[in-house]
């Protein structure tokens, strides 16, 4: 262990994230044990693989982290990360929940997604300067970390709002390095993005502007970043989209050399091969059983949804369009189960936890109002479980993604290339993948939870031929860029 803590990696191609592509948990034994990370970010970067023998730079995020740390010397063990060479940075603990809970995932998540009750909130006070200062201290000591690892003109590719002050910080002291940012989120309206403080706005496009390339999903998010360079920077910048050319930004701030950004868009898919392999397996096929009888009745309808208990994710405006279509079509009772999977997620924040609570009651009370001796109208579970998620998506008729606003959504592109007999896809167009699938989903506007009860109703009401056929099209469209190909898409984009 002491030998290895000694290797200090020098990296040509380095990737940076808060959450890594494992985490520890500590056993009563006090020893850690590896997990493979979740989410959207992580799904997508854990295909660059060993291959390509990037560092993959990451943060501690609780006690079995910090353990692994202190064992290791933060390179760690490539038993535990399936060979990804992965250094662990051990940011002091209130630095990181300061950043991690108070600005990134209170405040940037929130403007990008546009979540605030804005009558009462966001309140930019004395706790918030506190938590901003913590913000720059967490991405401080990651352009540090990054300093340190990379070998003369490595390419860094930063990802997300947690750190979003990187490639700026980073490029002041390696100017040699060649810097990505890669935004996983939607990007704010320019006008939502104008209620941060003007300094902070300032700080975090200019963040991103030290960049050589800013990457986003979509085209939208990225025209709304440049809008929010241009309201943020008025005269300091100028910002292009040409017809037939890459997009840019130039900022010019008076303390800075000018600088051009370009705008990449890099539509991350699903991964076919992986999703289509580990969806045969026994344990996929065992908890199929298990969901069988959960809903009943062979012929019975499945309508599927699987998230993280996410406020973006609109899973209360969910359930409240299922409980519509069951009060206004009384035909598909007994007819339809609602599979409702909602992984409890940032349980740190009370008001994620409210809402977890909330979808609860709420998955309640259309049991009790609707549910009979053999019919169980919804059946949620909350403990994240990958197989069983492979299971409900192998028996959907209907797939419901309908967040509020998303980046991507990758679920919507996995059900498509899962479902056993072709499932129709009721979508939100503020989902970024609705920019590429939308023309086989049902579109829906997240808010009209009638809208998304008469949507569900058509899915449902589909006939086979019909769904089967869009299914297909919605898989090829879904699978064009797998995280393989995303991933070196944008390695050749930024040596370009
Ligand atoms: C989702 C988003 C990513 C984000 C991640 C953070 O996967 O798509 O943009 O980085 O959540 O989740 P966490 O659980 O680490 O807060």
């Amino acid at each position: 262990v002491s030998e290895r803590s000694a290797v200090q990696p020098g990296a040509e191609v380095l990737v940076a994230s808060n959450r890594g592509p494992v985490s520890y948990v500590l056993g009563e034994d006090g020893e850690p044990t590896a997990r493979r990370g979740g989410g959207g970010l992580v799904s997508g970067l854990s295909a660059i693989g060993p291959e390509t023998d990037a560092v993959w730079v990451c943060s501690a995020l609780g006690d079995g982290d910090r353990e692994a740390v202190r064992r290791t010397g933060g390179l760690l063990d490539t038993a535990d990360t399936g060979g990804q060479r992965v250094r662990m940075l051990d940011i002091a603990a209130d630095v990181h929940a300061a950043a991690y809970n108070g600005i990134a995932n209170s405040v940037l998540w929130f403007v990008h997604h546009m979540l605030y009750q804005t009558p009462v909130e966001p309140v930019f006070d004395a706790d918030f300067r506190g938590q901003w200062a913590a913000y720059e201290a967490y991405n401080a000591a990651f352009a540090g970390a990054l300093a340190d690892c990379a070998s003369p003109g490595a390419a860094v590719l930063v990802q997300d709002y947690h750190l979003a002050l990187v490639p700026g910080l980073l490029r002041e002291v390696r100017p040699d390095v060649r810097i990505a940012h890669f935004s996983h989120t939607p990007w704010a309206p320019p006008e939502y993005f104008a209620m941060l403080p003007d300094d902070v706005q300032r700080q975090l496009v200019l963040g991103i502007l030290g960049a050589d390339r800013a990457n986003f999903l979509t085209q939208r998010w990225a025209r709304a970043f440049m809008a929010c360079c241009e309201r943020a920077l008025g005269g300091d910048c100028t910002a292009h989209w040409p017809r037939h050319d890459v997009p840019s930004v130039i900022a010019m701030p008076p303390d800075r050399k000018a600088h051009r950004t370009r705008i990449g868009v890099h539509g991350l898919g699903a991964d076919a091969e992986f999703l289509r392999e580990r969806s045969r397996r026994a344990d996929v096929e065992e908890r199929m059983a298990v969901l069988r009888e959960q809903i009943g009745g062979a012929d019975r309808k499945t309508i599927v949804r699987v998230d993280r208990t996410e406020l973006s994710k609109n899973i209360v405006r969910g359930l409240l369009a299922y409980r519509r279509l069951l009060a206004d079509r009384p035909e598909w009772r007994e007819r339809v189960v609602h599979l409702a999977f909602a992984y409890p997620s940032r349980q740190d924040l009370p008001v994620y936890r409210d809402y977890t609570a909330q979808v609860g009651r709420l998955a309640d009370e259309i049991n009790a109002e609707f549910g009979t001796a053999d019919w169980q109208p919804v059946v949620l579970h909350v403990k994240d479980d990958f197989a069983r998620s492979l299971a409900a998506y192998r028996l959907a008729d209907v797939a419901l993604v309908n967040p509020i606003r998303d980046g991507m959504n990758l679920v919507a592109k996995e059900v498509p290339v899962v479902s056993d007999a072709g499932c129709a896809l009721v979508l939100s167009r503020e989902a970024g993948a609705w920019e590429e699938l939308g023309e086989d989903a049902l579109g829906v506007n997240p808010y009209d939870v009638v809208a998304t009860a008469e949507a569900l109703h058509t899915a449902l009401s589909m006939p086979a031929g019909e769904r089967a056929e869009r299914s297909a099209r919605l898989a090829a469209a879904a699978t064009a860029l797998p995280p393989a190909r995303w991933f070196l898409e944008q390695l050749r984009a930024l040596a370009e």
